[in-house]
């Protein structure tokens, strides 16, 4: 919930002038808005131990890691995107759906979790809007800057922004500390826990676009991309001064090709404390349309000036295309059929958890591309912006989906934010509203409800349609009833589908949800113990279908538009059709690496146009020999003719979204096939029996990669036999060492019953020494001026002995006092990277003194009180004053002091094993440049070195 002095009530106001070719009224390029990213260098720590932080009886007064004075030396340096369930260990007696991590009701001490960073502002930043941005935070979230309360925020999905301006040190350091809560549930599925996306601190001038202030649509007549495009231009304008100010916005539209193509402007006035809104057409004569196979990306530079000065400029990558659905013809791309050939996913990668460095989202689109995929469901939430930027310019189109059906205030302020931050996109075609509601998807309030949001959306964006996923069949109650799309979740057949839409011949449908086959990768059997299941395909669930099934009722009915198979990647969580050790889903047609299992071929073969012929099983069957083996071919052939070693086992035709099947009596060898179309030989392929596992291989997806703190490369390990055949069936353990500037982020092996940690953590290590010998004596206020009992020359011999470890007291109520002690610090301690002073708990009201001078206020009776000492410590003899002035029963200090000394973490090993021959390491560049060098070893194995070269480029703008 963000905190603003612009009132949130939209003033619109008349528009004062009509449309002009601007000449020189902002000529510049560089804008007055900042917009630094703020990832790296944040501190972390796991637990639950000062509650909400929030103080809520005296402003600016956070809790513990909340306010200003707090020792975090010893926390954990973490940079963003971080996802701290993928570091917890899997337990079984933990949620299943949410793949057995130690989050919820039970683990109180692993579902809370606090970052703390400090930034500095330059003076010069006074007088200008300071936002904190973040994307996604999983969840439940409170933000403190300076000790005061910044914001909160529910949703872990949608992003959300803290205004900071008031609460700010221009010219000084200042503190944001957050609070995540990952207790609560909002999905099924593994959530992950913690600041997952990238935070960003904005600094605009008072006068500015407003957060996704900027829309730009195109139009065609008849909704069919004929002739010119006609752009429609929004910009939403803050004013957060106490005057109205008179605004003139211009934009400027270049072409694929960079080249400026129209500049339009517009002026008004914008109330004081308000936003406003200027519009604006133009047109551009010929557009190059975007499309999956086209992703022809426009740019947009609004720039807004108040009396001939810019006071803001904010770039837009946008796209010129239609979309549409008819009952009859499906789903229209720029006014032709276009069969949506999608895949739900979650956002969840191997190594990483929910924590996807941008580049990630590029790998993973792209290996659903390469499939043949051409559309994206933002499985059950708001996606990472940075994925639907990776749509935008490789070419996807997204359905984008929000996370909870409800029409209360918060529910539509949520859809609000999400259609105005994702409706620039081009990848974007629909809209979904959200996903089976079992309880209410049905019934008349439901269908009220989702026709209150559907109606927000078309007011939003009057471009693209709206739908729903249903679990339900032949109903036209509810939701379906007033759905723009009737969305199907599952449910093929003819009683179902065909017999609904003849029933509502009018309303268009899509298969927003099908599949659902599970398949391990490499696996040729079902195995309940290991927590396996067959990737023959043959497994569709009570309430789902194959892939052979739903693309075999699909192909035939155009109306139903194409699908959105469940799912492109396995996720953590929902490990069906088992329990544990399964820790993850085996929905993907990819696995959590990207791995393809042999269904990717099946989607392949009917998704794309060139020959595909893959055979399945792998030819690894030792033992087995004469034994009959299921043999299948997945292509697009017309005929298959399966060999094995070099003997026809008999040619077959193949019809379209079918699988050929031979039985094959096992011999160790050569299985491979010829493909044919028209009687000629289009596609061949081998499966071979390998040898034992020799060598390691390390194929990085790409040799150079960006020095700039955040690209990745995605290394595939392999185990291949002493010709370089990767042995199907392996399962070495294999550690890694990485030299030069970069890191290992994580590792993964697809394996969905696999325990092994997908990250190493290197912990701090802490050194605690007890402070004893304190004394203490009551004195009438501690509020004097200046108390000379918390001096350090003071003599307190003659001071009452006092235990500190205790659990309260001594002082009774109303009842003021000091507490002193002298202890001596080693010079070796303060050599520590950091040194803090740990107090269990100080009741009551007071002051803490370290050598005379005030460190800080105690007042915590709830929780820990650390301060970071390092600087005010001397070797030898150092003095500790505590002044407590007592308003509940008994107070004192309790619980414990002692100097914590946290010293430099040590190395850790990464290590992971594959599995069927397959593992990945995700590696990251720093910003320093250079050659990278990754080795993997493994016992009675060749070792593998991949170098890795570093571009230098010039990172994002950060903040330091
Ligand atoms: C659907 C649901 C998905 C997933 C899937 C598994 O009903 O929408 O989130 O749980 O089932 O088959």
């Amino acid at each position: 919930m963000k905190k603003t002095s612009v009132h949130p009530l939209l003033r619109f106001w008349a528009v004062l002038a009509t449309a002009l070719i601007a000449n020189a009224v902002m000529a510049t390029d560089s804008s007055p808005r900042e917009r630094l990213l703020m990832d790296a260098g944040w501190k972390f720590h796991l637990g639950n131990e000062w509650g909400g932080g929030q103080n809520l009886a005296k402003a600016g007064a956070g809790i513990g890691p909340a306010s200003v004075v707090f020792g975090d030396g010893s926390w954990r340096r973490v940079d963003l995107p971080h996802d701290w369930a993928v570091e917890l260990p899997f337990d079984p007696k933990a949620d299943a759906a949410h793949g057995y991590k130690p989050l919820g009701d039970a683990y109180p001490s692993t579902s809370v979790a606090w970052y703390r960073r400090t930034f500095a502002l330059p003076a010069a930043d006074a007088g200008r809007r300071l936002w904190l941005e973040f994307d996604g935070v999983f969840r439940d979230c409170t933000v403190f800057v300076n000790g005061w309360f910044a914001g909160h925020h529910e949703s872990g999905y949608s992003g959300f922004r803290c205004d900071i301006t008031d609460v700010a040190t221009c010219g000084g350091t200042n503190v944001v500390a957050v609070r995540v809560d990952a207790t609560q549930n909002e999905g099924w599925f593994y959530e992950g826990a913690g600041i997952y996306r990238h935070v960003w601190l904005v600094k605009t001038p008072p006068l500015a676009i407003a957060p996704d202030g900027v829309f730009v649509y195109s139009r065609f007549k008849d909704n069919v991309p004929v002739g010119a495009a006609e752009i429609h231009l929004e910009a939403r304008l803050a004013n957060a001064q106490a005057t109205p100010a008179d605004a003139a916005v211009r934009w400027e539209l270049s072409g694929p090709d960079g080249k400026l193509l129209t500049t339009v402007s517009q002026t008004g006035r914008v109330d004081a404390a308000s936003i406003g809104e200027v519009r604006q057409t133009t047109a551009i004569a010929s557009p190059q349309l975007w499309s999956p196979e086209t992703p022809a990306l426009y740019r947009l530079v609004t720039t807004v000036a108040v009396g001939g000065r810019t006071v803001d400029r904010v770039e837009t990558e946008f796209g010129v295309r239609t979309v549409a659905f008819d009952a009859d013809r499906g789903f229209l791309l720029n006014g032709k059929p276009y069969v949506l050939k999608g895949t739900c996913n979650h956002q969840d990668h191997a190594g990483v958890g929910l924590a996807l460095p941008d580049r990630l989202q590029y790998f993973r689109i792209a290996k659903l591309k390469e499939m043949g995929s051409n559309a994206y469901r933002t499985s059950h939430n708001p996606p990472t912006p940075e994925l639907l930027e990776a749509c935008d310019r490789l070419g996807m189109l997204v359905m984008d989906e929000n996370r909870l059906v409800g029409s209360d205030a918060l529910h539509l302020k949520w859809l609000d934010e999400l259609v105005r931050r994702d409706r620039n996109h081009p990848s974007v075609a629909v809209w979904l509203l959200g996903n089976e509601e079992f309880t209410v998807g049905g019934t008349p309030d439901g269908g009220r409800v989702a026709a209150t949001m559907q109606a927000l959306v078309r007011r939003l964006d009057p471009t693209r349609p709206v739908t729903y996923n249903a679990a339900v069949g032949n109903e036209f109650t509810g939701i379906n009833g007033v759905i723009e799309v009737r969305g199907w979740s599952y449910h093929i057949g003819k009683d179902n589908m065909d017999a609904y839409h003849t029933a509502h011949p009018q309303q268009p449908n899509v298969g927003s949800e099908q599949g659902s086959t599970v398949g391990t990768r490499g696996i040729y059997a079902n195995d309940k113990d290991r927590g396996y299941v067959s990737a023959y395909d043959d497994n569709g669930q009570s309430w789902s279908n194959t892939a052979e099934e739903w693309m075999g009722f699909f192909d035939p009915r155009p109306w139903l538009s194409g699908g959105f198979v469940w799912t492109g990647f396995d996720y953590r969580g929902e490990p069906t059709p088992y329990g544990w050790p399964c820790i993850n889903s085996h929905f993907g047609i990819l696995d959590t690496c990207g791995f393809p299992k042999d269904n990717y071929w099946y989607y392949q073969s009917w998704w794309v146009a060139k020959p595909v012929l893959h055979l399945l099983p792998h030819w690894n069957w030792p033992g087995r020999e004469g034994q009959e083996i299921d043999v299948r071919a997945l292509s697009n052939c017309e005929d298959v003719e399966l060999f094995l070693n070099g003997r026809s086992l008999g040619r077959q035709a193949l019809k379209r979204t079918e699988t050929l099947k031979w039985k094959a009596p096992y011999a160790p060898g050569v299985l491979s096939a010829k493909g044919f179309r028209g009687g000629q030989v289009v596609a061949e392929t081998r499966v071979e029996t390998t040898g034992a596992p020799a060598a390691l291989q390390l194929t990085p997806d790409r040799a150079t990669i960006d020095a700039n703190g955040e690209d990745v490369a995605v290394i595939t390990v392999a185990v291949a036999d002493a010709q370089g055949r990767v042995v199907p069936v392996a399962d070495n353990a294999v550690s890694f060492e990485l030299q030069g500037p970069g890191r290992i982020i994580g590792v993964g092996n697809g394996d969905p019953s696999c325990h092994e940690p997908d990250v190493f953590v290197a912990t701090v290590p802490l050194r605690t020494v007890p402070v004893g010998g304190w004394r203490w004596k009551k004195i009438a206020s501690i509020y004097a001026e200046n108390l000379p009992e918390t001096g350090v020359s003071l003599d307190d011999s003659g001071w009452d002995k006092t235990d500190v470890t205790v659990e309260s007291g001594p002082l009774g109520l109303r009842e003021q006092g000091v507490f002193r002690t002298r202890f001596t610090v080693p010079a070796q301690d303060l050599a520590a990277p950091a040194v803090e002073l740990y107090f269990g708990k100080i009741d009551g009201d007071g002051k803490v003194f370290l050598n005379g001078k005030q460190i800080g206020a105690a007042g915590n009776a709830r929780s820990a009180s650390i301060y970071d000492v390092k600087a005010l410590l001397i070797p030898g003899e150092n003095t500790i004053a505590v002044a407590i002035a007592n308003y509940g029963p008994v107070a004192g200090v309790n619980q414990g002091v002692s100097l914590r000394m946290a010293e430099s973490p040590a190395p850790v090993e990464w290590r992971r094993s594959v599995f069927n021959g397959l593992a990945q390491i995700i590696v990251q560049a720093s910003k320093e440049g250079g050659t990278l060098r990754l080795t993997a070893r493994s016992a009675g194995l060749q070792p593998a070195t991949v170098l890795l070269q570093t571009k230098p480029v010039l990172p994002r703008p950060s903040v330091p």
